[in-house]
């Protein structure tokens, strides 16, 4: 496209910047805004967006526009119950009033911060993720998403360690940086990228014996071991739920071998499955643990890594100084994480998720013994709850079932055969009847 002139780009911006200023759009303004999208996409993003599940085909012409609590609206005003929660975003649902409020009086005295001086909200929030999380992590290093932070925790045990090798898991999923992709566990995602970052091997999900003899078989040749990286609970690889001796087990081969153990709580933390990190479910410590999605109150993008002082204290040139970030930390996406974790001890987040997630648990698995050919398997802990399907077409027949009756789910690894469900833990239960309902006669309309 060739550089448009002034006065074009500013009656362009003028007419976004007042669609974006209305209360409330008329029938014309929502039909624009999907023409205009329809035009933008293919031409100015990627037309892959349009064609992706998320927006089942023959229903393209959905945009979503407004949101809270656990539903959120298309241009035209009609809602949905938000079963997917951004993929672990929306744990304490969209807007949350207590995270708005501490967001806007922010914002109106200051958005971002000047680099140089002392910005306060950083440090507070760190003391604030230090009492949250377990044994004596303590020191945090603020990003502004999930696979930045896995990036610095795998720098750090590099660092700490003065060790090379990572060990993570099949399907694991931890980011699409560098770095973290290197630590991701599905071709899909890997192979166009290759050669990636050395020193990953990859080991069976819940295995711990495949974690032990994969550093052994290292360390006999030579190699060194900075640490193993692994989710709690698989989300994008597919709601996979290790046995409970795995943590432990972990924790325990990491010591023996002088390497860290960095627990990925990207998708699982701040107590979406019915503690406030899922590997308090089984009282493991990780060495690194990382936080996001959640970690913003579904307002504002922001990450962490967080770590024991005897780690982070190690280096002179501790991460904060060698992998600074612009934007990582900002007063606005802090003031956002500080009155996320005031609401999720407030309200007790963690035994909400945990009550809810039974309940619907349950209702999926009485659906799955009434179905028992078309889904194989309903897993999950708290409100992060996979659905099994016999194969990917059945999963997406399902899902855009449900679409059609305005409640949205998602799949996991790019394929339906595992959905996802990852509502906010404002869902009500009449919600949750609501899904369970619909879910119902989908699966009947299957034809199972
Ligand atoms: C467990 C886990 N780690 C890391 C990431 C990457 O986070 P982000 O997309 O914010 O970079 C994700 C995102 O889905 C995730 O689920």
């Amino acid at each position: 496209m060739m550089r448009a002139t002034k006065d074009d780009i500013l009656v362009e911006s003028e007419r976004i910047l007042s669609i974006m200023s209305t209360d409330e759009l008329s029938q014309v303004q929502s039909e624009r805004i999907i023409q205009d999208s329809l035009e933008n996409f293919p031409l100015y993003v990627t037309e892959a967006i349009l064609k992706s599940r998320k927006s089942y085909a023959d229903q393209i012409g959905v945009a979503e526009w407004s949101d809270e609590g656990a539903i959120f609206r298309d241009t035209k005003g009609e809602e949905y119950i938000d079963c997917l929660g951004g993929y672990g975003v929306y744990l304490l649902g969209h807007r949350h009033p207590r995270v708005i409020q501490a967001v806007e009086r922010q914002l109106h005295r200051q958005a971002l911060h000047s680099q140089e001086l002392i910005d306060p909200l950083r440090g507070y929030l760190s003391k604030l993720v230090a009492m949250i999380t377990p044994g004596d992590l303590q020191h945090s290093y603020m990003v502004n998403a999930g696979t930045e932070a896995n990036e610095m925790a795998l720098k750090l045990a590099r660092l700490a360690t003065g060790k090379t090798w990572f060990i993570s898991t099949e399907k694991g999923f931890h980011g699409k940086t560098m770095g973290s992709l290197s630590a991701t566990g599905k071709g899909l995602y890997r192979t166009p990228y290759l050669p990636l970052v050395p020193g990953f091997q990859h080991v069976p999900y819940g295995d711990a014996e495949a974690v032990k003899s994969a550093i052994r078989q290292l360390e006999l040749t030579g190699e060194s071991v900075a640490g193993v990286i692994v989710e709690p609970i698989q989300g994008e690889g597919g709601v996979n739920i290790p046995p409970d001796s795995y943590l432990p087990a972990l924790r325990e081969i990491c010591d023996q071998h002088g390497c860290l153990l960095i627990v990925d709580e990207i998708q699982t933390g701040m107590g979406r499955t019915g503690t406030i990190f899922a590997s308090d479910y089984v009282g493991v410590t990780p060495d690194i643990m990382t936080l996001g999605k959640a970690f913003g109150g579904g307002v504002m993008p922001i990450a962490c890594m967080v770590t024991q002082h005897k780690w982070w204290g190690k280096m002179e040139d501790n991460p904060f100084i060698l992998g600074s970030s612009t934007f990582g930390g900002n007063p606005l996406c802090a003031a956002a994480a500080i009155a996320t974790i005031h609401t999720v001890v407030e309200e007790d987040v963690p035994a909400i998720a945990g009550e809810k997630g039974s309940y619907f648990l349950h209702g999926l698995r009485r659906l799955r013994e009434s179905y028992p050919t078309a889904m194989l398997e309903a897993r999950g802990r708290g409100l992060l709850m996979g659905m099994e399907f016999r194969n990917h077409d059945t999963g997406y027949q399902i899902a855009k079932s449900l679409f059609n009756e305005h409640i949205l789910v998602g799949g996991t690894l790019n394929n339906a055969q595992v959905i996802r469900i990852e509502p906010p833990y404002s869902i009500s239960y009449e919600q949750i009847d609501q899904v369970l309902d619909a879910l119902d006669r989908a699966l009947r309309g299957a034809g199972t």
